[in-house]
């Protein structure tokens, strides 16, 4: 309750019409504080856009908590004079509920503010880097537009392989490992085990097409025998994923 009212309250306070204004949609809610150099945040506080019509629902706790420990991270650095000093930190955290187009209206929106569209951008606030998206499918597609401009994004859980390409995504960085040592590391558990026989399922998306790739790659070359790979739709995923294994299996094969 709290942290959901943190959320609404930081908006009312005056720091809101401060030097510069959080580019927002009507009675959108962000964290926002302002500074000499202003972080935006993209994190996945509610589950769905749909949900945006239910206000002050937090149903995503752990999102929250991410967006928090950004702002708690903030807080400190400011707070302490030997890391940045004279120089204040600020941010515009926004809620993706996971959603790419949502990524992509606030990343454009950053965008248009750093290039002075028109006078009225120029009032608004021009975030120097990004931290987020979640996903590896949402950070693909932001990163794509943001590279163009090299605006800094750092991510907090995107980990496919394929965000390590630097030609495609010069401004992209990470907090979490590639993929590729997860796959790595499935890798020795199958060879510890002495497994032989394989089978593989991935959802269907950036993340799970492109370690799907790799696994198969270092499965071939290990000479070891897959017996299926195959991509299943997302709600599909949902089903196989928390039905009984016999279930799984049979929806699979
Ligand atoms: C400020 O940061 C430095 C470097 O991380 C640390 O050693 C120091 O304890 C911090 N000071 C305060 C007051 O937190
Ligand atoms: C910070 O500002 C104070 C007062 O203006 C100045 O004396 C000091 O040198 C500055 N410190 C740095 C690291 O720029």
């Amino acid at each position: 309750m709290f942290v959901c009212f943190f959320i609404l309250y930081s908006c009312l306070l005056p720091a809101c019409g401060g030097v510069c204004k959080p580019h927002t949609r009507k009675n959108e809610k962000t964290m926002f504080s302002t500074g000499d150099v202003i972080l935006g945040g993209l994190f996945p506080i509610r589950r769905s856009v749909m949900e945006h019509k239910s206000d002050l629902n937090c149903p995503n706790l752990l999102g929250l908590q991410w967006a928090m420990t950004m702002v708690f991270a903030i807080r400190e650095i400011n707070q302490n004079a030997s890391l940045l000093p004279n120089i204040t930190l600020g941010y515009i955290i926004h809620d993706d509920c996971y959603a790419i187009p949502k990524d992509l209206e606030v990343g454009l929106s950053f965008l248009e503010a750093k290039i002075h569209i028109d006078e009225d951008s120029k009032k608004m606030c021009s975030p120097k880097a990004l931290v987020g998206p979640y996903s590896s499918s949402q950070t693909t597609v932001l990163s794509t537009a943001l590279g163009l401009f090299l605006l800094p994004q750092v991510s907090y859980g995107s980990s496919c392989q394929c965000l390590s390409d630097k030609k495609r995504f010069p401004s992209f960085l990470r907090t979490m490992s590639s993929d590729i040592h997860q796959i790595r590391a499935t890798i020795m558990l199958i060879h510890n085990f002495a497994w032989l026989y394989l089978g593989s399922i991935a959802i269907d998306d950036d993340y799970g097409r492109s370690a799907m790739a790799q696994f198969v790659l270092e499965v071939e070359q290990l000479g070891l025998c897959l017996a299926f790979s195959e991509i299943l739709h997302q709600q599909r995923w949902m089903e196989v994923m928390f039905s009984p294994l016999s279930v799984c299996l049979s929806a699979i094969l």
